[in-house]
């Protein structure tokens, strides 16, 4: 494959998405479906005690007020979020926002008009446990991973330590916020149920929807064509979705529910705040001789989400030892879920600040003393590497940004009014891999179709599958068509992880090339097969991909230390008198295996970029410790950033292949343009400005408090 033929800057999803025709689970024709409205809870604890719904069914145009009474029991499978659902039929309320009624009327602006009627009464709501102001509140180990790993003797390596540097640093709370806000449509035929939904796993929908309500797997239909932007809030299936199919089961008529953008604050999970210490211990010459990272994230009442905020420690850098822990603390937040570049995002954020403040406690350049740390093997499991091209990502980088005319002194450079700040990080994010099956088929006049049944989020993944389609063919990719966003295709699971090119791209390679065989069989040559394929008139082939035996479930591998890396750098121009930090510029080096799509390669690390300015610098979702919710349901108090907030970017790839990771040579590349970007973009802050800032997002307020600005 070449990566750099036009054949891989194409993106068959592109003119429908730019004239409008690409069809979202919210545009599906209503086709007589009453629309749907949630009505969530006002408090965040206690108990329900009344609804009064009178008012909102006497609204004009509304056909059904349904509350917890009026809908089925429904079983939950496994990887369900909405475990607060099943409490709220004793009328026990978890979260601000949780789903008590659900408005059914002829038109959205009427069901919505007839949900503000309903009014709940409540009792026994206590004041909410948060989680910042109870920092030493007690922490419970998660239950789905392991939470402490360790080797060598920590204590033994900070006392014999040349220079120790240990410090605390926060992550805030953040939200998704996709283009998109969820939306479901729900018609049931009898025992069968049609769904159009936006999801990054149609699968586990289907699976999670024939669970609960109990029909067989195959009677479920889950339509996905498009998705506006998840990054991981679609991941897993949430309260809405259950609640419109079950209306429509109730009513006995289609339902179509999308959530609003406030609800979107409350109803699909975010990022959890995390409070992290990293103490690191070196040698006189800036080599590791301990290493402690420990994490504590804001979890729901009763759910289990638990960032990974400090695995990266255990693989980043060489140490003697190394001790790492990771807790929870249960809050009466929404349920958090993973959110783009989870674990790794918030977790390197820590690390990368850590060793910025260790390159200046010990006077070693912060690019210097990566290298000096850089491992032979997983530092933790002595684990080969798969591939590891960490060095190239920072000298490559370094010399495109210019590195080495920096003078490391803070407050050291300037521009007339404005502090500027050069500083670094490197990325690393770990490798998902699922299993994935495709079909391939070929026409007679040459016309190939790829069918799987995955997601197309937003990531050009579509012209992914016509890229490798095509070259194992030897055709057009342009004439390559490509199906997917339907359960009644050959089956693959999550557009999440930054997995979808190692499954799904490794299943389709599989089946071309088996399609392949089947013509060479045959004696076509080229595409001017008419003819050789018999009476049916074209010929196919299907074929899957999944990770080897001994992975973990969620397709890690367990005989390699198998991640991706990168090297960011970036420029901050600091506003002494307002307390502004505005990037100037930026540049990005990554390795992630091989590159199939170097265009929209380049969008997704780019995209990630602007994700880890929006948590250096804008994104904070405050939780209010008195009512118990998020201050700013909106995107106007919850900012994100714009085009104006991004500078140029400078993105590049180191070549990489990691036979290990998929039969492709590439791994995920998605997440990791999210990491690294926080850290690089605090330690200029430091560079410009002699204050660390620990505690993500440095806005304007926190620049002033930290004494920052004048
Ligand atoms: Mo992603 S947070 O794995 O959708």
């Amino acid at each position: 494959m070449n990566a750099a033929s036009p054949a891989g800057l194409r993106r068959p999803d592109g003119p429908a998405k730019l004239t409008g025709t690409a069809r979202y689970a919210a545009d599906t024709p209503a086709d007589g479906a009453a629309y749907a409205v949630l009505v969530g809870a006002t408090v965040p604890t206690g108990r329900l005690t009344a609804l009064h719904t009178e008012a909102a069914r006497g609204a004009p145009g509304v056909s059904a007020v349904l509350t917890a009474e009026d809908l089925p029991e429904m079983p939950l499978g496994p990887l369900v979020q909405p475990l607060p659902m099943r409490r709220s039929r004793n009328g026990a309320i978890d979260y601000e926002g949780q789903p008590i009624a659900i408005v059914l009327a002829d038109g959205w602006e009427r069901a919505r008009y007839a949900a503000g009627l309903v009014r709940a009464e409540y009792a026994d709501v206590r004041r909410p446990v948060v989680f910042d102001e109870a920092p030493d509140a007690v922490e419970r180990e998660p239950l789905l991973s392991p939470p402490d790993e360790a080797k060598g003797d920590v204590a033994a390596g900070l006392a014999a330590a040349h220079t120790v540097v240990s410090a605390t640093y926060t992550t805030a709370d953040r939200h998704h916020s996709p283009m998109e806000p969820s939306a479901t449509y729900a018609r049931w035929d009898g025992d069968r149920l049609t769904v159009h939904d936006s999801v990054q796993s149609i699968g586990l929908t289907q699976l999670t929807l024939s669970t609960a309500f109990g029909v067989p797997f195959e009677s479920v239909r889950v339509i996905c064509p498009f998705i506006g932007g998840g990054f991981g809030c679609k991941g897993y299936v949430w309260p809405h979705q259950l609640l419109t199919a079950a209306a429509a089961k109730v009513t006995g008529r289609p339902v179509k529910l999308a959530l609003t953008r406030t609800q979107m604050f409350t109803s699909c999970g975010h990022q959890p705040t995390t409070r992290q210490s990293v103490t690191l211990g070196a040698d006189a010459r800036g080599r590791l001789t301990a290493l402690r990272h420990t994490s504590a994230n804001a979890a729901s009442l009763h759910g289990d989400h638990a960032e990974g905020a400090t695995e990266a420690s255990t693989w980043m850098y060489a140490s003697p030892a190394i001790e790492v822990r990771r807790r929870i603390r249960h809050t009466d937040r929404p349920e958090p879920t993973p959110m783009r570049a989870p674990h790794q995002g918030p977790g390197m954020f820590a690390l990368e600040s850590a060793m910025d403040e260790l390159a200046y406690a010990t006077g070693i350049d912060p690019v210097e003393l990566r290298l000096r740390n850089e491992p032979e093997t997983d530092p933790l499991t002595g684990r080969p590497f798969s591939s590891r091209e960490l060095r190239a990502c920072l000298l490559r980088a370094a010399d495109r940004f210019g590195w080495g005319d920096r003078t490391p002194e803070p407050r050291s450079m300037r521009d007339g009014d404005e502090l500027i700040g050069w500083g670094m990080a490197a990325a690393t994010m770990d490798t998902f891999r699922f299993a994935a099956t495709a079909r391939v088929r070929v026409d007679a006049d040459g016309h190939v179709r790829v069918e799987c049944g995955t997601q197309e989020i937003g990531t050009g993944l579509p012209g992914v599958i016509a890229t490798i389609a095509s070259d194992v063919l030897g055709t057009d990719p342009d004439a390559v068509e490509v199906r997917f966003g339907d359960t009644g295709l050959p089956p693959a699971w999550m557009t999440a992880g930054s997995s979808a090119t190692m499954g799904v791209g490794s299943a389709v390679h599989a089946a071309a090339t088996e399609l392949k065989e089947k013509l060479g069989a045959l004696g076509a040559s080229g595409m001017g097969f008419a003819g050789s394929l018999g009476a049916a008139g074209f010929l196919e082939a299907e074929a899957g991909w999944g990770p080897e035996e001994g992975s973990d479930l969620a397709g890690r591998s367990r005989t390699y230390s198998m991640h991706t890396y990168g090297a960011v750098f970036a420029e901050v121009r600091v506003d002494e008198e307002l307390g502004l930090v505005r990037v100037a510029r930026c540049t990005a080096g990554y390795a992630a295996g091989r590159i199939i799509n170097p265009l929209t390669a380049r969008s997704q690390m780019t995209g990630g970029l602007a994700w880890g300015i929006g948590q250096a610098l804008l994104e904070n979702s405050r939780f209010d410790g008195h009512f118990g919710r998020f201050v700013s349901k909106n995107l106007a108090g919850y900012t994100v950033p714009v085009n104006a907030d991004i500078p140029e970017l400078d993105v590049f790839f180191v070549d990489d292949h990691d036979p290990h990771a998929s039969p492709l040579g590439a791994k995920g590349i998605g997440e990791l343009g999210a990491v690294g970007a926080g850290a690089a973009i605090a330690n200029a802050v430091f560079h410009a400005t002699g204050k660390r800032l620990r505690d993500a997002p440095m806005g304007i307020a926190e620049v002033m408090a930290a004494g920052a600005a004048r």
